[in-house]
Order: structure tokens, then C-alpha cells, then sequence
């Protein structure tokens, strides 16, 4: 019998494994029982809302009247064919990024007990080093500057900054509530106009825009339809009151993201919704950005005294996992401790100890080893909270899976049809009851 050892990242003992009667040790659950399904996820593109909806997507007409994508796209193999076909570049990618492969398998298995559900992930990185590092704060000699960006950025396809940026592995989760999205799954989240998509907002817009300003966000993320009164226009969104209905409804989405360096450095995993954007569950995040608004300067450094340096140089990138845990390894940032041009900070701060309330409630585990991420999730059953979805035994869940790989974001990740999810039911996937 394999046991598959579970070694958390991060720089201490996970405090959470012990001290609770009622669940499994994470790190001992013994998945080698557990039935496994082989997923594939592919690279999407620009294939948004709109563009599904569009004469260009010989689907249209279906797609509107919400089949489902899988009636038209479930021969064997089908993922793997179109990830080929557009990360490769055309009119669903304007800006390919060199070499990247255009799918990912992905190895899911599911358990539970009393208390938490358990989701297994693995799958392989494209490069021969986990993304468990994030972007960095560099000093030219005068300033501190943001240093490493997403593969999808044109400073580093034009060879201006490195591609910098974590691994993620993401699950959205619907309970039922959420018209459409049994059918056509995360595809209802991506739309026209968000980052990095099809005639990306302006700065413009957003300010001119009554829902983004009254929520007091800067650019266009995710959204559901029903958030919009014409859902395939980001600018025509309901009023906020419409939209705290819908979501004391439940139709929102959950959107969970372990995160290899601003959740991993603490084995957790975010917890986050999609409703009128993509947003954060109530309390706070295990991450923070580590510079100051106003001075521009980090606010954390490392303890010297603890991990042998205050800073790195490029010199040291990929040479470890370089997090930056306020109450493990890091001190106030001290402005005269001689720094020299080209010293790199961690542009992100991670905590624990500060994570709270409902963006608080899932742990990982996780583990990169022979060019394979394994990630064990850890998600409480039974949240109540108004912006999680509420996992039960018995339960049947629609997901939707997401793997950024190599130093990417937005829609550079790799993606997944709907599936179903089942605790102890009938489902795609189906979650095994531990002993
Ligand atoms: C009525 C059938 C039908 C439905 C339903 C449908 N599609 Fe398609 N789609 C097609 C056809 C046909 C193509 C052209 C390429 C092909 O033959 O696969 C296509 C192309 C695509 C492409 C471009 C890549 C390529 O292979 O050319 C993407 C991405 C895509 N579909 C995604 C989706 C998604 C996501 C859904 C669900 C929201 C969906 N489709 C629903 C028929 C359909």
C-alpha cells in the first residue's frame, strides 16, 4: 500500500493539524483508496461570454439558449485539441506566450469526514521549479520598483522584466443556485471587458461607472449575468442593492484559489466569491501587499537573524521558496540598513496569525516534488457564512477547475468543462467517506 507523504511547505509545523478530534490528519489520509479521476484542463484564451454568444462561435445559437458546451464538445481528447489550438495564438489569443503548452492533466481525488471535505489535486509544472515565488519589490538605488511579471504582460514579452508570478490551483463552486452554470460552468464568469480580456475596461470607464465606484473597485474582474442588466455589457450593472439580494440568495459563486506563495507560505488555501466582481469573503486574506502607499518602501524585511538575510538578489531566484511570514521570518522594514541597487523584498506579505473571518476558513497541504504539484485542499463542511457555499455529506456540487501554471494569471490558466462534485453521492467525482 503507497502512503503519499504530504510535507507542508511552509517554514513551520502547521498549527492547524492538530487540536481537532473530529477530522482527518490531512497529511495521513491515505489516498492510494481513494478513486482518482483524470481530468484535462485547457488553455481558454479569449473565449469569453461574448465571444461564445458571437457569429464567430459556431455554438452560438446553443450556448444562448444554455446547452450545455459539452453537448457539442466531449469527443475524446477534445480539451486537449483546443488548448493546442489556441495558446499557440489567433484571434483567441493576441498575445501568446512562447512555448507554453495548451493543456494540463489533472489528477482529482475527493474524501471527507464529519468535519471537512478533502480535495487532492496533481498535476505537473511546465518548468522544472515549483511557482511557489511572487512578484518582488526591487531598489534601483532610489526606488523601490515592482520586480517579475505574469507571462501574459508586455514587459516580459518584450524581455523588459522577468515572468514572475505563483502557481494556482483554483475550484469555483455552485450549489444549483446559479442559473446556467450546470451547463456551462466558469465560461458564465468571464466576460468582454475584464482584465487582460477582449476591449479591456479603460480607467475611464470604470470611474465613470456607478456599480464599480459604488463597490470602490479600479478595473473589471469576474462577474455572474445576473449581476448585470444586459449581462454581456461589464458597464450595465444593477444596483447594489439588487445585488445584495441575489446574493442572501445564494447566487453567487465560491471561488477558492491555493495560492503557491501568498497562501502556501502558510498552508492555506484563499476563500473568495464570484457575484458582481471577484471578490473576497468577509474578515481577511493570509496576504497583504508588503508596500507602503505612500513611501513606496517595503514595510517588512527579512530577519536576518533568523534566515541569514534581510533581502535577495535575481541572483537567488529559484533557489527556494523565499517567503515572507510576518510572525516566521520577517521585521520591520528598516529604510537605513545600506541597501544597494538591485536588493529584492517579497512584494507580498503572507500571515496566518492576521487571516481572519470567512476569507479564513480553508487550509492546504501541499507538496512539489519530481515536477509534480500535489495539493491537498482542506475545506470545512457545513459554513454558514453569507458568502460561502455550504459543503454537506450528500451534497452534489457543479466545479469548475483551474490550474495557473508558470508565472501567469488571468486568463492564462488552463481550465475545466463543468463537472460535478459529489460527498458520499452520485457525481462526476465522488467524495469517499473516510474511516
Ligand atoms: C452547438 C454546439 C456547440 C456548443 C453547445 C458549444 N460549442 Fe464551442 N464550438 C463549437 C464548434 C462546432 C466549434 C468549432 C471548432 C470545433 O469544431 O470544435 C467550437 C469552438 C469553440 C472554441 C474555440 C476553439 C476551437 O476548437 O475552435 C471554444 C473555446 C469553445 N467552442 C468553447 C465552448 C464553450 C465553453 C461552450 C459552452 C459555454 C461551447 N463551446 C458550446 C460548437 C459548440
Amino acid at each position: 500500500m503507497r502512503l503519499l507523504k504530504l510535507v507542508p511547505v511552509a517554514l513551520g509545523i502547521a498549527t492547524w493539524l492538530v487540536g481537532s478530534a473530529l477530522a482527518a490528519d490531512p497529511a495521513k489520509i491515505d489516498w492510494a483508496k481513494v478513486p482518482a479521476s483524470s481530468l484535462t484542463l485547457f488553455y481558454p484564451g479569449q473565449s469569453t461570454y461574448e465571444w461564445l454568444r458571437s457569429p464567430a462561435h459556431p455554438g452560438m445559437a446553443m450556448v444562448k439558449s444554455g446547452k450545455a458546451c459539452v453537448m457539442c464538445h466531449s469527443d475524446p481528447g477534445v480539451e486537449k485539441d483546443k488548448g493546442a489550438k489556441l495558446v499557440v495564438g489567433g484571434p483567441l489569443e493576441p498575445m501568446p506566450v512562447k512555448g507554453k503548452n495548451g493543456s494540463v492533466d489533472l489528477k482529482v481525488q475527493a474524501a471527507y469526514d464529519d468535519k471537512n471535505a478533502y480535495l487532492h489535486f496533481q498535476w505537473k509544472t511546465q518548468q522544472p521549479f515549483p511557482g511557489t515565488e511572487h512578484q518582488y519589490l526591487r531598489f534601483d538605488g532610489k526606488e523601490w520598483k515592482v520586480y517579475g511579471y505574469p507571462k501574459l504582460d508586455k514587459v516580459v514579452q518584450e524581455g523588459k522584466q522577468p515572468g514572475i508570478y505563483e502557481d494556482r490551483m483554483s475550484i469555483m463552486i455552485d450549489d444549483g443556485k446559479v442559473a446556467g452554470f450546470s451547463k456551462q460552468g466558469c465560461w458564465l464568469t468571464c466576460h468582454d471587458g475584464e482584465r487582460d480580456s477582449r476591449n479591456q475596461f479603460t480607467k475611464e470607464e470604470v470611474a465613470a461607472n456607478a456599480l464599480l465606484t459604488a463597490i470602490k473597485k479600479s478595473d473589471v474582474r469576474k462577474y455572474l449575468p445576473d449581476t448585470r442588466t444586459d449581462p454581456s455589457d461589464w458597464k450595465t450593472g444593477k444596483s447594489v442593492e439588487e445585488i445584495a439580494k441575489l446574493k442572501a440568495d445564494g447566487k453567487f459563486v465560491d471561488l477558492i484559489q491555493w495560492r503557491a506563495h501568498r497562501s502556501n507560505a502558510v498552508s492555506m488555501a484563499d476563500d473568495g466569491y464570484v457575484l458582481e466582481w471577484r471578490l473576497g469573503d468577509a474578515g481577511k486574506d493570509m496576504f497583504g501587499g508588503n508596500a507602503d502607499p505612500k513611501t513606496h518602501q517595503p514595510k517588512f524585511m527579512w530577519d536576518a537573524k533568523k534566515v541569514g538575510y534581510k533581502s535577495i538578489t535575481a541572483d537567488q531566484l529559484r533557489k527556494g521558496d523565499h517567503f515572507l511570514v510576518r510572525e516566521q521570518n520577517a521585521v520591520p522594514f528598516d529604510p537605513n540598513a545600506g541597501w544597494k541597487e538591485g536588493d529584492m523584498i517579497p512584494d507580498y506579505i503572507v500571515s496566518r496569525e492576521d487571516a481572519k473571518g470567512s476569507a479564513a476558513d480553508n487550509n492546504a497541504l501541499a507538496n512539489w516534488k519530481d515536477g509534480m504539484w500535489s495539493v491537498v485542499l482542506v475545506r470545512p463542511l457545513g459554513l454558514t457564512n453569507a458568502d460561502d457555499k455550504t459543503l454537506k455529506a450528500g451534497g452534489v456540487y457543479n466545479v469548475g477547475f483551474a490550474v495557473h501554471d508558470d508565472n501567469i494569471t488571468t486568463r492564462g490558466h488552463f481550465v475545466s468543462f463543468v463537472k460535478t462534485l459529489g460527498l458520499g453521492a452520485k457525481a462526476d467525482i465522488e467524495a469517499v467517506k473516510l474511516p
